[in-house]
């Protein structure tokens, strides 16, 4: 039996947070009922102290979705605990996910703090959050990436006592190894006595392209939440993409996680995000970009239509893209040729083929990509009893 990872969408907040992709209200609710017809466990939806535009989108939110946890960011700050509660105040389930930096980076240049003046009022945030008539409490150790280890055990330990429900171990800089991250994780296990009353989230930056390696190491460790967006979008170079960590879970069963993500919606939702945060997905994004499941090679096209399985691992209707394509460019094969020729309604025997085929790389080679419309034009040209044919039918 899988052991269940809980997702925590943080789209709505530290994926909004990517420059230029501010949301409106309506916009952000759009978003997030596609978020509960996805199945994620937990939806961040703002920061309610940042802005009033930001506090009425976490209200809406909890009025538009039942099914998730709905979640409202504050810092250990009490005016941001009271307008986190106050904004969450129609969810059915309700979270505050409060929390300051754990790093000396963070204590000394962030706060011109201490250790312990941190570990203070970290505590008194956890309790104040909990006296909120809230369901739970999260608390952020902030650049827990490169907090002193012994302090994280120290701080994680003591906010745990105070009544978090679940420590957030987040990667903020994108700083870590994922050897390094996991060992992270295991250290808290094996030194902080009362680690087994709370969840462990790992939230991921990408600096170093290492996010989602990150998260997974993580969870390899004994972290049984995953904070992450979809695309991969937020902060600097974005933070863990959902739609890898559901299909790596699922692509090796043999790790023993299940996150009851319904991957068919992956893309749809994908698109979704990507059109109102007017932000591209890159082509070559895993999983969800528009080369995802593009084969431009003779040699792949070639293995491609002969078993799709000798070069996906994923079967692209498993996470919402319709099919996998074939390119035609100057670096495909006869057998790509034929393939779209056939799907146009054309059959050529080999010797005609062979002639098309010239014809193609001829053209191939002046222009980027060859598009139905252009072998339609070649057909015609070249063979006009078949183009007219075809045309009739
Ligand atoms: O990256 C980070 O540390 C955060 C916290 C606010 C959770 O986004
Ligand atoms: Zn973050």
């Amino acid at each position: 039996m899988a052991e269940k990872i809980h997702i925590f969408d943080t789209t709505l907040r530290d994926g909004e947070q990517t420059p230029g992709c501010q949301l409106a209200t309506h916009e952000k609710i759009e978003i997030a009922k596609e978020l509960e017809l996805l199945g994620v466990d937990i939806i961040e939806a703002g920061f309610p102290i940042s802005s009033p535009g930001d506090f009425n989108s976490v209200v809406e939110i909890s009025k538009a979705v039942s099914a998730p946890v709905i979640c409202a960011l504050a810092r250990t700050v009490q005016k941001d605990i009271d307008m986190a509660a106050d904004a969450l105040r129609f969810a059915k389930r309700k979270r505050i996910h409060t929390g300051m930096g754990s790093s000396d980076m963070h204590i000394e240049h962030k706060f011109k703090s201490t250790r312990e003046k941190v570990l203070e009022q970290s505590v008194w945030a956890v309790k104040y959050a909990k006296s909120k008539n809230v369901d739970e409490v999260e608390f952020y150790a902030e650049d827990a990436g490169r907090a002193d280890l012994a302090f994280l055990a120290k701080l994680t330990e003591a906010v745990i006592a105070a009544g978090a429900d679940v420590v957030n171990i987040p990667d903020t800089t994108g700083y870590c190894l994922p050897e390094l991250y996991g060992k992270r994780i295991q250290y808290l296990f094996d030194n902080v006595p009362n680690i087994h009353k709370a969840i462990i989230s790992v939230h991921c930056h990408n600096d170093l392209g290492l996010a989602t390696a990150n998260s997974i190491s993580g969870v390899m460790h004994g972290a049984r939440q995953v904070e992450c967006t979809i695309n991969g979008i937020g902060e600097r170079a974005g933070n863990t993409s959902m739609e890898e960590v559901v299909m790596i879970m699922r692509t090796h069963k043999d790790l023993g996680f299940d996150t009851g993500i319904n991957a068919k919606l992956l893309y749809p939702t994908s698109q979704l995000v990507s059109e109102l945060m007017r932000m591209p997905v890159q082509a070559n994004k895993s999983i969800v970009g528009r080369n995802a499941f593009a084969h431009s090679s003779g040699i792949h096209q070639d293995g491609f239509l002969k078993h799709a399985e000798v070069y996906e691992i994923i079967n692209p209707e498993d996470v919402g893209v319709p099919a996998s394509s074939i390119v035609l460019t100057a670096r495909s094969g006869r057998h790509a040729l034929k393939y779209r020729l056939e799907m146009l309604g054309y059959l050529f025997e080999r010797e005609e083929l062979n002639s098309m085929y010239d014809k193609f790389i001829a053209l191939a080679d002046k222009q980027k990509l060859v598009t139905d419309d252009d072998l339609q034009a070649l057909v015609t040209a070249e063979y006009p009893v078949k183009a007219e044919a075809v045309r009739r039918q």
